[in-house]
């Protein structure tokens, strides 16, 4: 036994109990108001911050202790007060930037909330369908997400792909495939008024938030939102997008053949994927988001995807090899990658 590794494995321990904890926290900070009642606001009284929100001041003050523990606030023992700085704010407050993080805490939640369907999963097929996890999962995933999609899918992925963005400024059809709550069908519409846009997925209730989140963003007269499954939508595409959704399913290849057949002459599949690196050990060593992703992955994507047909289990970290496979199985002969972010890989299919 090894003083000095035990030591470093207890030290990582505790971060990632910290992790856990703080996570809880955000959610509780996002869902009760306080970031938005701190930003902007300089340095705050737990009972000036209790009265504002309705909360309870006992809570409260253990709340903000939590936050500037976890060097989220800024505690300013002379004064009694605490801060949430500029940065900060972005971050946990402001839910139109491109890092806020703090709503998408409740995914992470679901997990927790449904730790006895996931212990039967482990222990049976392996099987758990999306729709039977708690809702949590659903909007937290879309904000999860949407982050992303807002900064970087019209300004950098779609202009990185070859020939699209001309196309969607002029006139397009899009179909965007498993697309939960929306999220990027909205974005999408939101920056491509000619275009029109078809939202699929086969979980009913988010599309359901799919229509209301459109009407939200002032869209609906550009989209719909249909329930199917991904070998099943009708139509033909000049795009099809497969946003954080293709190694959930049972069949990936199935659905890309299923794109292969949908698409209109000359069109593109846009696959975004979480990002992986191809080599698992390489993966488990450089990637810093690998722990989170196949802690989902074993939970919520693999279990999914064992519910369907085939039940391939691709794993939220395939890798672009893997997923090129994916492409050629399905007989497209044009595959590559065409943008990345420390999420996402931004990968490119064609025929030719
Ligand atoms: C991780 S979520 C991503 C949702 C959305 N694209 C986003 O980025 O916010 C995966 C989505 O795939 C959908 N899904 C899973 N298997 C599917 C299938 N076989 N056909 C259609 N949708 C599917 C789920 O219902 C879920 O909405």
């Amino acid at each position: 036994m090894d003083e000095k590794k035990l030591e470093a494995l207890m030290g990582g321990l505790i971060g990632h109990m910290n992790g856990a904890m703080v996570c809880l926290s955000m959610w509780l900070g996002d869902e009760l108001g306080f970031y938005r009642e701190m930003a902007g606001t300089g340095p705050r009284t737990a009972d000036g911050l209790a009265s504002k929100t309705g909360c309870n001041r006992r809570l409260v003050r253990e709340w903000l202790d939590s936050q500037a523990a976890a060097k989220l606030v800024t505690y300013d023992p002379a004064a009694d007060t605490y801060e949430l700085g500029p940065e900060a704010a972005l971050a946990l407050a402001d839910d139109t930037s491109p890092v806020f993080v703090s709503r998408a805490m409740c995914a992470m939640g679901a997990m927790y909330i449904d730790f006895p369907k996931v212990v039967a999963a482990f222990r049976g097929n392996g099987a758990l369908s999306w729709g039977d996890h708690h809702p949590c999962l659903f909007s937290g995933t879309e904000w999860f997400f949407r982050t992303g999609y807002r900064a970087y899918l019209t300004t950098q992925w779609i202009p990185s792909l070859t020939g699209v963005e001309e196309k969607l400024e002029s006139g397009a059809t899009v179909a965007d495939v498993g697309c939960g709550h929306g999220a990027s069908t909205v974005v999408m519409a939101g920056a491509y008024p000619r275009s029109r846009f078809h939202g699929f997925d086969f979980h009913p209730p988010s599309i359901e938030t799919s229509k209301v989140r459109a009407s939200e963003a002032g869209v609906s007269d550009r989209t719909t939102f249909e329930v199917a499954s991904a070998t099943s939508y009708p139509g033909k595409y000049d795009l099809i997008c497969f946003f954080d959704c293709l190694h959930d399913m049972g069949d990936p290849t199935g659905a890309a053949r299923h794109a292969r057949e949908r698409l209109a002459p000359g069109g593109t599949v846009l696959l975004v994927e979480p990002f992986a690196h191809d080599d698992r050990a390489h993966n488990l060593e450089a990637n810093p988001m690998a722990s989170l992703l196949y802690t989902a992955s074993s939970c919520v994507c693999t279990p999914n995807s064992l519910s369907q047909d085939v039940g391939l289990g691709l794993g939220a970290q395939a890798g672009e090899a893997r997923l090129r496979k994916v492409f050629e199985d399905a007989g497209f002969g044009h595959f590559r990658r065409a943008a990345e972010t420390p999420m996402n890989l931004i990968l490119e299919a064609r025929l030719e």
